[in-house]
């Protein structure tokens, strides 16, 4: 049986496809990560981005919390700023702090110095994705690889701010007061992130996700001129490989259909957002993904399992729905609690 083969019957694509699996399919954002013994074990003395390098780490890594739960898709390890750092930019992810920039893009000259991603950057991707994809086949039937990237806006608020930021004041002053040097960064970004996928679908992956994590700071009409056409741009490079897209955003309730209008088959929901409006605002067309409050992990067990019955049932009101938290998995989780979200979601 080849890859493939294994997926059909894979609950996660066949809610991606649409259809009403036989059960609600889960997997978490950041499953792969700090809440894991076992990833702390293997990236000792191993810095974020040298581990994003090294294939055999992203393979092992991606595949810990597939062994562990038993999840019905693994997530790729690596990041979204990792594109960046193989085609040259001087940055690195600073524990606890996140990706940090040693010199901000803030002019077209600085853009103009960003090289294009090319396959031949990130071999040891293609390596670890190949590996993955012969390993995951015989997991529970077949688990599916799910590729991502950061969306034009998330990756953008990096680049220029030099690092996390609440309010993105650089971003918005070159995205309000330099409109081409906007458009040339955003276009530079969105063929890096589609790059990215690309390399990621065409050794397997079965279907990706785009983190627009930071586009809720946007209201609807500055995200729909000078977000969504790059975010567009990604999503319809990767469509014409013919696998399934997920759109996902921070505190993105006012967005969702424009999310979904990006060219997305599923739309992540963020647990601020209730679910069954976000269900109303994205009507029939749209698979939904998500959104237990990552918080409530450590609440006990059953308050935690009443809610996931709660979204489980909500989510019956979709065209289909893949269950998830509302953003990634708190790095203080209780991994013991994760396992039983899992039991517990895969039993309904
Ligand atoms: O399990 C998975 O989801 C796959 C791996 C993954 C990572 N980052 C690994 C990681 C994924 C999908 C991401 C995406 C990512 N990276 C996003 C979008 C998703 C989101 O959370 O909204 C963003 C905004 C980033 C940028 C970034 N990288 C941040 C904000 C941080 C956290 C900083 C911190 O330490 O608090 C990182 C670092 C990072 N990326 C870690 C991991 C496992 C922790 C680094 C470590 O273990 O040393």
């Amino acid at each position: 049986m080849n890859s493939s083969d294994a997926l059909v019957s894979s609950p996660f694509l066949q809610a991606l496809a649409g259809q009403k699996p036989s059960r609600t399919p889960v997997w978490f954002m950041r499953q792969a990560g700090r809440s894991l013994p076992e990833y702390l074990k293997v990236r000792e003395g191993i810095g974020m981005l040298e581990s994003c390098q090294n294939a055999d780490l992203i393979t092992e890594i991606t595949l810990q919390p597939v062994r562990r739960y038993g999840v019905d898709a693994a997530i790729f390890f690596s990041d979204i700023v990792l594109p960046l750092k193989a085609v040259g930019v001087d940055l690195d992810i600073k524990p606890g702090v996140g990706p940090v920039v040693a010199d901000p893009v803030r002019t077209l000259a600085d853009v103009e110095a960003i090289p294009d991603l090319a396959p031949e950057h990130v071999t040891y991707i293609t390596e670890a994705v190949h590996n993955l994809v012969g390993e995951l086949a015989g997991i529970n039937g077949g688990t599916p690889l799910i590729g991502f990237a950061g969306a034009p806006f998330t990756v953008a608020s990096y680049l220029v701010e030099g690092g996390p930021s609440k309010d993105y004041a650089k971003t918005k002053a070159l995205m309000f007061g330099a409109p081409d040097v906007w458009d040339a960064l955003m276009r530079k970004i969105a063929g890096i992130s589609a790059a990215f996928l690309e390399v990621q679908v065409r050794a397997g992956a079965s279907a990706v996700q785009l983190f627009d994590s930071w586009a809720g700071a946007c209201n609807p009409a500055d995200y729909e001129r000078f977000v969504l056409p790059y975010s567009a741009g990604v999503l319809s490079r990767i469509g014409e490989l013919g696998v399934p897209r997920i759109h996902f955003g921070v505190n993105s309730s006012m967005l969702l259909p424009q999310m979904g209008r990006a060219g997305a088959e599923a739309v992540g929901v963020d647990w601020r957002t209730p679910l069954d409006w976000a269900i109303g605002q994205l009507g029939d067309d749209f698979v939904v993904q998500g959104n237990l409050d990552p918080a409530l992990v450590f609440a006990p067990t059953e308050v935690m399992l009443d809610q996931a019955a709660s979204i489980i049932e909500t989510g019956r009101q979709a065209k289909s729905h893949i269950f998830n938290l509302g953003h990634g998995v708190i790095p203080s989780t209780d991994p013991d609690q994760l396992a039983r979200l899992t039991e517990f979601v895969q039993s309904r």
